[in-house]
């Protein structure tokens, strides 16, 4: 059963009546652009087939009851008296957007509803911004405030960083706002202008989950959020995205060897990104897979966010014929890679894959082929962006 007929039926035995609105938000995978978003760079990331859904219908008062699938669990709120997270638990995601939208002036309604998700949880593929961006959604449509794609994802992030906590750039919430089918989207994560372009047309993208998870990928991530903030203060500009190669060039001495090659990943990279558009215009999967490529070893020697099972999923990968190019993707320290393959051999170079980690690592991978799917929508009933 697929997860909309599934929130739709569980909606049905617990309510008496069908929905009246289904919404889904996507989770995503960055084809590469990492860790230039908080540095106010580039990201090219895309919307997956994978995405949180809720089927709910408003309320008269301003309560929110929400009942979870996955978590076995049924939970409610007041939204004029929000509680704070305690440990952070996942009622707390649909708290947290109450908050942000509130605390935007959006006048809010209660609901009752059912959620459901397919974005696995804690391996880099952004369920948590499907989450809340489905929550956001949800709110959009029993309270009626426009949807604007960027203030969406601004807000959704804003209850993330502010409400849980956790520290992250504005990717993964743009992409799952903004996503295009068939489409790789670039952002630029300053002025959240996007650049939609097609994936090349020979290309399929699969995702490869190393089926490792690393502790202390928080403080790891705010250490690297640190290190750029103190690079680019030396270089004397807003962000790292303000200075030029050649600047960097001339003046990376002045820098200590490890800040220099924290600023020369989020440098180098924001150009791979950039170069990255012209191959994808281009229908050029070979010139991206190349990007790609580049991309990984950046990371994995400047920027110190791999993982020994990340550098053995993503060398097995490169060893194909059939890849144009692989990388990890998110925030690193274990989680997932992404790969570019050539369409007709993807089955067999998910296969093969599998193979080469089990022999390298003794663990078992889990690949997707994925296909670009739509942002966050309303799925029912068929309503305007
Ligand atoms: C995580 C964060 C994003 C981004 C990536 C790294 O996914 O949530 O904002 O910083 O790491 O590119």
């Amino acid at each position: 059963m697929s997860l909309a007929s599934a929130v739709k039926a569980r909606f049905h035995t617990e309510f008496g009546e069908l929905p009246a609105f289904i919404v889904r938000a996507p989770g995503r995978v960055n084809l590469i652009g990492e860790h230039t978003d908080y540095n106010d760079g580039f990201v090219f990331p895309m919307a997956i087939d994978r995405a949180a859904w809720i089927a709910l219908r408003p309320r008269a008062d301003n309560r929110v009851l929400a009942i979870s699938i996955d978590m076995g669990d049924r939970r409610e709120f007041a939204l004029d008296d929000l509680p704070r997270p305690s440990t952070v638990d996942w009622i707390d995601y649909l708290i947290g957007v109450a908050w942000a939208l509130q605390g935007r002036g959006h006048a809010l309604r209660g609901w009752e509803g059912v959620l459901s998700g397919d974005v696995p949880i804690g391996s880099g593929l952004s369920s948590s911004a499907s989450l809340e961006l489905a929550t956001a959604r949800a709110f959009h449509a029993v309270s009626g405030f426009t949807w604007d794609a960027a203030a969406m994802a601004l807000a959704c992030q804003s209850a993330e960083n502010q409400w849980l906590g956790v520290n992250c750039g504005i990717m993964d919430q743009m992409i799952s706002a903004a996503g295009v089918q068939d489409r790789a989207l670039l952002i630029d994560c300053r002025s959240l202008e996007t650049y939609s372009a097609p994936l090349p047309p020979s290309a399929a993208v699969v995702i490869l989950d190393t089926n490792t998870r690393r502790g202390l990928v928080d403080s790891a991530y705010n250490q690297r959020r640190a290190q750029c903030e103190a690079a680019s203060r030396h270089f004397g500009v807003a962000a790292l995205r303000d200075v030029e190669r050649k600047t960097f060039e001339r003046r990376a001495d002045e820098l200590e060897p490890l800040m220099r090659r924290r600023a020369r990943h989020v440098i180098s990279e924001n150009k791979r990104t950039l170069r990255a558009r012209a191959a994808m215009d281009a229908g050029d999967a070979a010139a991206l897979g190349q990007l790609m490529v580049e991309s990984h070893i950046s990371l994995r020697d400047d920027f110190e966010v791999s993982s020994p099972a990340l550098d053995a999923i993503v060398d097995c990968a490169n060893a194909e014929a059939s890849c144009y190019g692989a990388r990890m993707t998110g925030a690193g320290f274990g989680g997932c890679a992404v790969a570019l393959v050539r369409a007709q051999s993807a089955g067999d170079f998910v296969e093969r894959v599998q193979a080469c980690y089990r022999a390298a690592t003794g663990n078992e991978a889990i690949l997707y082929i994925t296909a670009a799917s739509r942002g966050t929508e309303t799925v029912y009933p068929q309503a305007s962006n």
